[in-house]
């Protein structure tokens, strides 16, 4: 990517790859219906009613250049497939540009001007996030329609993603405690299981690490609508659409055969809680080949306590007990089931998570049978783990071919 200024993109942007990671099937047609018209909210169909019926804030160009200081390099806070990310401020009153450091602090994202698919996902967003609220889900201030350019202004999550505490090795980014990823998982489940209810009825369809946001006390909030779908209609159990997500998170059978379900999201969800109990991406090139697919190489170890503790991230080693970490993998594994119809709703994930909070004071001697497998395993009695041990590699770029 890069595209969002010609000097180097601030160490601390998350892209890793400069290529899009999500993906499409070439065959196009997108026959999912609408939303039958005693649900909420209403999807407008045309462009004019979803930004009429937004009740979002109406930026100028000018002001978004102003606010975030002519776009500046410093003011990155990170770059997706869609653009740049940049922090500004504005006047909480009139949204007019304010002096950094005063008023309310947002983040703009500026679509990158390169095509149709740009657009449909910048309206997408609008029409979801201008009518869905909940505390789990990124607010959406406003946008910016002016020539050519398309911009979308969100409240400013100070935390960053989840995957730049996940993955990224700096001093800013801290590794999560164990109490704070199931927090964080919670929260994000909530969101989740928020956009499932009949209130709802959405399918979100990009749920990842780099789209979980959080604010200063850890609540996770999810971002990106962009490629969000109505949930299906009429009695009919899946929507059709044209495959488009991330690689690595999209369920198996919505790439297979392009029908979408809220289980489709579920799976995605199980990939993320695998990510935060291990502390690795879902596809890492980085490492060994039997160790690039993360559901491929950590399912044997999910099944039992014992076994468990050896893919579990060295750095919150001794923060939970045995049980819990069995738990949470657990539920992982019945989110990952190939067989949509086995696997756990939202609603249910919830509550198991539920069940998780707080588990991060642990016994001694739990915590001391912790400490001894990562002592063996950091000893290289696993040859399996050797080539993990930290610290480990920089974020991989995304594979070009998921191998689920
Ligand atoms: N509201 C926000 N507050 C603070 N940081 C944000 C906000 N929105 C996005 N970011 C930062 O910008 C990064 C890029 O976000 P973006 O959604 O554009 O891309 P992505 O999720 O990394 O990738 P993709 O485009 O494939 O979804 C995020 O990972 C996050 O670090
Ligand atoms: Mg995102």
């Amino acid at each position: 990517m890069g595209s969002c200024f010609s000097v180097r993109i601030r160490a601390d942007s998350p892209r890793r790859d400069g290529l899009s990671s999500r993906y499409a099937s070439i065959d196009g047609r997108d026959t999912s219906s609408r939303r039958s018209s005693f649900s909420l909210p209403l999807t407008p169909r045309s462009e004019g009613e979803i930004l009429e019926l937004s009740n979002l804030k109406i930026f100028g160009f000018n002001d978004l250049r102003t606010a975030t200081r002519n776009f500046r390099p410093d003011s990155v806070l990170g770059e997706g497939g869609f653009g740049c990310v940049f922090k500004g401020w504005v006047d909480e009153n009139t949204f007019k540009a304010a002096k950094p450091g005063t008023g309310m602090v947002i983040a703009v994202k500026r679509l990158n001007q390169d095509g149709l698919q740009g657009h449909k996902e910048w309206l997408t967003e609008i029409n979801y996030l201008g009518q869905l609220y909940h505390p789990n889900l990124v607010k959406l201030v406003g946008y910016c329609l002016e020539d050519e350019h398309r911009l979308l202004v969100y409240e400013f999550m100070p935390r960053g993603s989840l995957e730049n505490h996940l993955f990224r090795r700096t001093a800013h980014f801290q590794p999560l405690s164990w109490n704070l990823r199931m927090k964080v998982a919670l929260g994000a489940a909530k969101g989740l299981a928020y956009l499932h209810s009949p209130e709802a009825r959405v399918i979100y369809r990009d749920f990842k690490s780099s789209n979980i946001l959080l604010d200063s006390n850890y609540n996770a909030k999810l971002s990106d609508f962009g490629l969000a779908k109505d949930g299906p209609i009429d009695g009919k159990s899946y929507v059709s659409t044209r495959v488009m997500g991330t690689y690595g998170y999209a369920a198996p059978e919505y790439m297979a055969t392009g029908h979408l379900t809220s289980r489709s999201d579920v799976y995605s969800f199980g990939v993320v809680l695998l990510e935060m109990l291990t502390g690795r991406r879902v596809l890492d090139k980085n490492l060994p080949s039997g160790e690039q697919n993360l559901i491929i190489w950590a399912r044997p170890f999910l099944a039992s306590k014992r076994r468990v503790l050896r893919v579990m991230d060295a750095r919150i080693q001794g923060q939970y007990t045995p049980n819990a970490a069995l738990k949470a993998a657990s539920l992982a594994v019945k989110c990952l089931a190939t067989e949509p119809k086995h696997r756990p709703t939202m609603k249910e994930v919830v509550a198991a998570i539920e069940l998780l909070q707080d588990t991060g004071s642990v016994k001694p001697d739990a915590a001391a049978a912790a400490a001894a497998v990562q002592h063996h395993r950091a000893r290289g009695g696993d040859s399996s783990r050797r080539a993990a041990s930290y610290p480990r590699p920089s974020p991989p770029p995304v594979p070009a071919v998921a191998s689920l």
